[in-house]
């Protein structure tokens, strides 16, 4: 197959970890006889300091002329604290998003059975727990009308009927590929917004007859994650709910590293993981490159090449398996291994498989 991939680093740690999900792809390529081809574009704090603008036209030409995007992270704390500026990196994410129409954003929380001693939860109750969030990306109050002055500011969840029909399809499609239950997670009891939700939920339910449908509150829910990860199989939630919920699931699995996401809409899909750029780590060969690696998988198997994804996922679970670890879920006293060492790693056993 041929892919035109836009390649988009961004900040902090992201160029290191996008090394070694190119060169996951390179090796892909070459193993199944893919040609792959890759269009680097910046974004992000970087952005800002070479033309002043976080998302240039200019890479968003080059996202909407490739068949997908692979992205690291973006931010930097030059930009935190700072509540006067306008111009912010995680601005160009969110123009990213709304220009590219990502309005469904994908998280799975995915156990590895030789990380459960890392989770902050009891081992017994996470075993076995797999499920996906689809967070809402383009709509709520992240879009909504804003205002503020020095006495009064407000942002309006805004949804509306198409935003909602769109996103409750792929998650009830989703259900239906997985284990057939649906999550739909809100705050009907106070919020207009939500109860719009809940009434177009519960409208599409019968067209999904297949899938058992529940409603949970995003406050329960937040416990309910903690408590009874394995009850979850899709959940699906609006924009700001998703954000808080999937950093809180993604710490489950024993490390924020791990966790890639996809986010698909209108245009060309996107693939990123769900951690940021970690500026303190930048250039220090520390971060753990899997999440942008199980990106990459994640945006093989958007287009059909399952092998292509089973195989980058094997050596993942290899390489933790032999405990070749980035220090933040290294076991004791072992060997702690730098971003680099552990994408050769995951590389070469995907060379060697057969
Ligand atoms: C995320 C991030 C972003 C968000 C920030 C950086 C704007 O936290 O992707 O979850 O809030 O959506
Ligand atoms: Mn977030």
């Amino acid at each position: 197959m041929k892919l035109d991939i836009a390649i988009l680093p961004g900040d902090g740690i992201g160029p290191e970890i996008m090394q070694q999900g190119v060169a996951t792809l390179d090796a892909i390529a070459q193993k199944f006889g893919h040609e792959f081809t890759y269009h680097e574009a910046i974004c992000g704090a970087h952005a800002i300091d070479e033309v002043g603008d976080p998302f240039p036209e200019k890479t968003f030409k080059t996202c909407m002329d490739a068949d997908a995007v692979l992205f690291a992270a973006v931010g930097d704390p030059r930009f935190d604290n700072n509540p006067t500026l306008k111009v912010r990196p995680e601005t160009g994410l969110l123009a990213m998003r709304k220009q590219l129409g990502l309005f469904a954003n994908v998280r799975p929380v995915a156990t590895f059975d030789c990380l459960l001693h890392k989770s902050p939860l009891k081992e017994e109750l996470l075993k076995g727990a797999d499920f996906i969030v689809i967070r809402e990306l383009t709509g709520g109050m992240y879009f909504g009308e804003k205002y503020q002055d020095n006495e009064k500011a407000y942002d309006t969840d805004i949804y509306y009927r198409n935003e909602i029909e769109r996103i409750l399809k792929i998650a009830f499609e989703y259900a239906q590929k997985r284990n057939k239950h649906l999550t739909v997670v809100d705050k009907a009891n106070v919020l207009a917004s939500s109860r719009l939700w809940r009434q177009i939920a519960k409208e599409m339910e019968p067209v999904y007859s297949d899938v058992t449908t529940d409603y949970m509150f995003i406050d329960n829910c937040a416990m309910r994650v903690l408590t009874e990860p394995t009850f979850f199989d899709v959940i699906v939630t609006e924009n700001t709910f998703g954000d808080i919920l999937t950093d809180e699931t993604s710490c489950i699995t024993g490390s924020m590293g791990l966790q890639p996401s996809s986010s698909i809409g209108e245009y060309t899909p996107l693939f990123e993981p769900v951690h940021g750029s970690w500026p303190q780590a930048a250039g220090k060969d520390l971060a753990n490159p899997v999440a942008q690696i199980l990106s990459a998988a994640m945006l093989l198997e958007h287009f059909g090449l399952e092998d292509e994804g089973r195989i980058i996922r094997e050596a993942v679970e290899a390489s933790l398996q032999a405990n070749v670890r980035t220090p933040e879920i290294q076991v004791e006293g072992g060997k702690h291994y730098g971003t680099k060492e552990v994408g050769n790693w995951i590389v070469n056993y995907i060379k060697e498989s057969n």
